[in-house]
């Protein structure tokens, strides 16, 4: 059987980079998406992925018609996309009072919209073929709201009622579809966070640390093995107990 190939977007960055490290251990080739601007973030996922099956495709996933171009052009070179993680995320942070117009754009386009641009050309050909993992990183945020979100928290808890919709279309297909909401995990995302405010949220999640990405690398590659066939519709949390709930 050929490896099956697998697209993570937000693939260089810290959460993406570590899960396209466990997909190609677990024996995937793996495509990493994400915007080529900052060469540096481009040299530290070459470093990181070196001897791995593991490549590199610029792609805005903010644009609907890259996207296609993106599928299209894997679908000629390297084979049908099989597995599919949408890590893509960012944050813009403000106070609703506060908060421009283009930071509420942004953060849906990126965060939501991409979801939306790449499930959309992928999963008529897994349905097709009958086998296809789709995994969706959302974020205790989008579970929970946090102050200064309204955008990110809309986007995230979006994406999981994305997740359980078409989970549903899908179910009877081979394709499962779940989403994973990491809680704040030792990235570039919360390093960029005000110390004050790190220590207030480190000081309040049961497990006493951030997340490691690996962390939630493992448990998206769980969700993509073969044999999780009856998990979907699924949000799993990797949050230190930072939010419990069942
Ligand atoms: N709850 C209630 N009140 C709060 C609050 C909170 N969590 N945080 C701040 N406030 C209060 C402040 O005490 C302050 O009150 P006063 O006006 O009475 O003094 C007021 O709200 C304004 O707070 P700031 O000084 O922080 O306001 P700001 O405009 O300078 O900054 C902000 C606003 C940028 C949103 C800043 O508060 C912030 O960065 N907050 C953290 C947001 C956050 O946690 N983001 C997560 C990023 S990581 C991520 O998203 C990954 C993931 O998935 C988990």
């Amino acid at each position: 059987m050929n490896k099956r190939l697998a697209v993570v977007t937000g693939g260089i960055g810290g959460l993406g980079t570590a899960i396209c490290r466990h997909l190609a251990h677990d024996g995937r080739r793996v495509v990493a998406v994400d915007l080529d601007d900052r060469p540096e973030r481009l040299a530290r996922f070459t470093a990181d992925t070196a001897g791995l099956d593991v490549r590199f495709a610029p792609c805005d996933v903010a644009d609907y018609d890259a996207c296609a171009d993106l599928i299209d052009r894997l679908g000629r070179e390297l084979g049908p996309v099989e597995i599919l993680v949408n890590a893509a995320g960012i944050t813009r942070d403000a106070t609703l009072r506060k908060m421009e117009r283009t930071q509420w754009t942004q953060v849906l386009r990126v965060n939501l919209e991409s979801v939306f641009n790449l499930c959309r050309h992928v999963v008529g050909g897994m349905v097709e073929r009958g086998f296809g993992r789709i995994v969706n990183i959302s974020s205790v945020n989008g579970q929970t709201g946090q102050f200064g979100q309204t955008n990110y928290a809309a986007a995230k808890a979006g994406m999981h009622g994305f997740t359980m919709a078409l989970a549903r279309e899908v179910a009877r297909k081979g394709v499962t579809v779940n989403s994973v909401s990491p809680g704040y995990i030792d990235t570039e995302m919360t390093r960029a966070l005000r110390e004050d405010l790190r220590a207030q949220i480190i000081a309040s999640i049961p497990v006493g640390r951030m997340g490691r990405p690996d962390d939630i690398a493992r448990t998206v590659r769980f969700l993509c093995g073969d044999d999780a066939d009856y998990i979907t519709g699924a949000n799993i949390p990797v949050n230190g107990g930072l939010f419990m709930s069942f």
